[in-house]
């Protein structure tokens, strides 16, 4: 008897070099096809499918009769070549197959609730809803698609490993059980068994570890960091993701930047094989936001904004005249009255009091607001003949924004969008950002940004004025990055605090171990963290980082393969001190 044999190869790495030869390959029955008698089968395994051929009247026939699709087998066999008619493109094996000398089943399968075959011969998987998929996520994850994304994910992690240790750089792990940190979402709480009614908190980043790392004189730090976020979900956010942390001592902006790009150039290289040029675009924040209406415009395609404020001041025109900001926006096309309607849709929902329209037909400018515009309009915004030209007037910030969603929206219907990889770097954030809920200053980054020290006396006297060093890597309009040169000083860092109205008991309390780091002899220091997982599904051409993640969180925050979140034992709250309100 044959068995047990070990098997020789993976099913996709067989190829032309072994004609002739025998093999032993294990893998899943990708599909099983009775021809008059001869059998094919397609096993799959991480690396493809191969055709497999079981003669009738050969040993394994029985068995091969009996097996159906995603059974676990192992088969015995000489490769040999396909005849140049059958030969299949489509697939890497496609010029050779197995005849089957001895085939035996490992496990049996049950018809799985969706099919994961197609893609694996090139064809189009079958449509799942997404909910499905995530129920069923073990049969989803077995789809080609999803090993694709999962090994990119895998080359581009130990990319970063190569370049950051070659620069010099330490992975350091920093704990996930700890406390509180302020990147501005709520925290996932644990309680304590130990100490009943007090909590960990989950790490929102590692953000004043990887700080202290620096103050005891680690310089180069570097992790793959799990960082867990009690946010609202999007396609680009879950609640425990991974981000890329790293950080620097005695280092300025430039220099955190300029490994970063290097550091991008290479794993774009090692897992696409492309070369993008250097040094990125940079955009000042104000520029970015006057621009682009958006701190990370996406640049594959133009469509900048003018500014006409000037032109419309103390005018006609009422909306207009007074506005803090008035934009426009040039678009190269005559839009139909109904397309202007869901643009303005766009709009209102980003705040814009409405959007504003002139098109030049015929000669002349014609609808909603061509009898207020004034002849000046013309030297800042030349509207051709079939163009549409759209306005928002307002507060400068919500002007710029929803008029940046316009933009976006713009982007997709016209179709302007480029493919590729963008990047740019978005700088001069300001350090403080005005919060109309609570009427007051907050941090724009987090708390332990440095201030421009060129601006630093306009701290008290206009908070808004004062830059950061702070900087955002942009990809393809995602924020893919973000970081910032910190406060290295006590002195400085209470007077932030002070700044943010968090008073000396208070930062005592929260931040207590971070002052009193600061206090032994602090280096200056800097750092970023990327965003893993939108970069690997911006690599990997994906609209959701859930596609790049194996068992990811559903839009609602559950993961519905497990079951979590879920009630727990009464038993067990009983131990942590903890009771349920009904
Ligand atoms: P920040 O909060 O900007 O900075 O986070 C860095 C990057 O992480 C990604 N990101 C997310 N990805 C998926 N799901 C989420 N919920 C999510 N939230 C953020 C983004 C973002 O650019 N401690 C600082 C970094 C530093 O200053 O060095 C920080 O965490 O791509």
């Amino acid at each position: 008897m044959l068995w047990p044999m070990r098997r020789t190869t993976y099913c996709g790495k067989v190829s032309e070099e072994n004609i002739g030869q025998r093999v032993v390959l294990e893998g899943w029955v990708n599909r099983r096809r009775d021809l008059g008698g001869l059998i094919f089968i397609d096993l799959r395994d991480r690396e493809g499918i191969l055709q497999v051929v079981i003669n009738p009247g050969s040993v394994p026939f029985a068995e091969a009769d009996r097996v159906r699709s995603e059974w676990v087998v192992r088969v015995e066999g000489t490769v040999r070549a396909r005849p140049a008619e059958q030969a299949n493109s489509r697939i890497a094996t496609g010029k050779v197959e197995v005849v089957a000398e001895a085939l035996q089943t490992l496990s049996e399968a049950r018809t799985l609730p969706f099919q994961i075959d197609a893609g694996w011969r090139g064809e189009d998987d079958q449509n799942v809803s997404e909910d499905v998929r995530l129920r069923q996520r073990v049969v989803d994850l077995r789809r080609k698609r999803l090993h694709q994304n999962l090994r990119l994910r895998h080359k581009f992690i130990t990319a970063i490993y190569r370049f950051l240790d070659s620069e010099g750089f330490i992975s350091v792990e920093t704990p996930f059980l700890t406390r509180s940190t302020p990147e501005g979402a709520r925290d996932f709480l644990v309680p304590s068994r130990l100490e009943p009614g007090s909590f960990y908190a989950l790490p929102q980043s590692p953000q004043l570890f990887k700080q202290m790392l620096m103050v005891a004189g680690y310089d180069r730090y570097f992790q793959i960091a799990r960082c867990f976020r009690d946010e609202d979900l999007r396609a680009d956010r879950q609640p425990d993701f991974t981000q890329l942390d790293l950080e620097m001592s005695f280092v300025t902006q430039e220099d955190v930047l300029d490994l970063n790009e290097r550091l991008a150039a290479y794993v774009v290289k090692e897992t696409l094989g492309l070369e993008i040029p250097l040094p990125f675009p940079r955009l000042t924040y104000a520029q970015a936001m006057n621009r682009f209406g958006s701190d990370k415009p996406d640049l594959r395609f133009g469509l900048e904004f003018t500014d006409v404020t000037e032109v419309f001041k103390g005018g006609e025109f009422r909306a207009f005249a007074s506005a803090q900001a008035v934009k426009a926006l040039l678009v190269p096309a005559n839009l139909p009255r109904k397309e202007i309607d869901a643009l303005e849709a766009v709009a209102k929902s980003k705040g814009a009091a409405g959007l504003a329209w002139v098109k030049r037909e015929n000669g002349a400018l014609t609808g909603g607001i061509a009898k207020f515009i004034p002849p000046s309009l013309h030297q800042h915004l030349e509207i051709a003949e079939g163009q549409t030209a759209l306005f928002v007037a307002g507060p400068w910030r919500r002007s710029v924004e929803s008029l940046g969603a316009v933009r976006l929206e713009l982007g997709k219907r016209l179709n302007l969008i480029e493919s590729g990889y963008n990047f740019a770097w978005v700088i001069d954030f300001p350090l403080l950002d005005w919060d109309e809920d609570n009427q007051r200053w907050t941090y724009m980054h987090h708390p332990f940004t440095s201030p421009n020290l060129d601006d630093l006396e306009h701290l008290q006297s206009d908070p808004g004025r004062v830059r950061a060093y702070a900087y955002d890597l942009v990809l393809n309009g995602s924020e893919a990055g973000g970081g910032s040169i910190r406060i290295h000083r006590r002195d400085l860092q209470e007077r932030m605090f002070a700044q943010l109205g968090i008073g000396a008991e208070e930062a005592q309390e929260k931040f207590g171990f971070l002052l009193e780091a600061l206090s032994y002899g602090a280096p200056p220091h800097g750092g970023i963290a990327w965003g893993l997982d939108r970069w690997v599904a911006n690599l990997a051409g994906e609209e959701s980082i859930r596609e790049v993640i194996a068992f990811p969180k559903n839009k609602e925050g559950k993961e519905t393969l497990t079951g979590a979140p879920s009630t727990v034992d009464s038993d067990q709250l009983a131990m942590l001190g903890i009771a349920v309100k009904e």
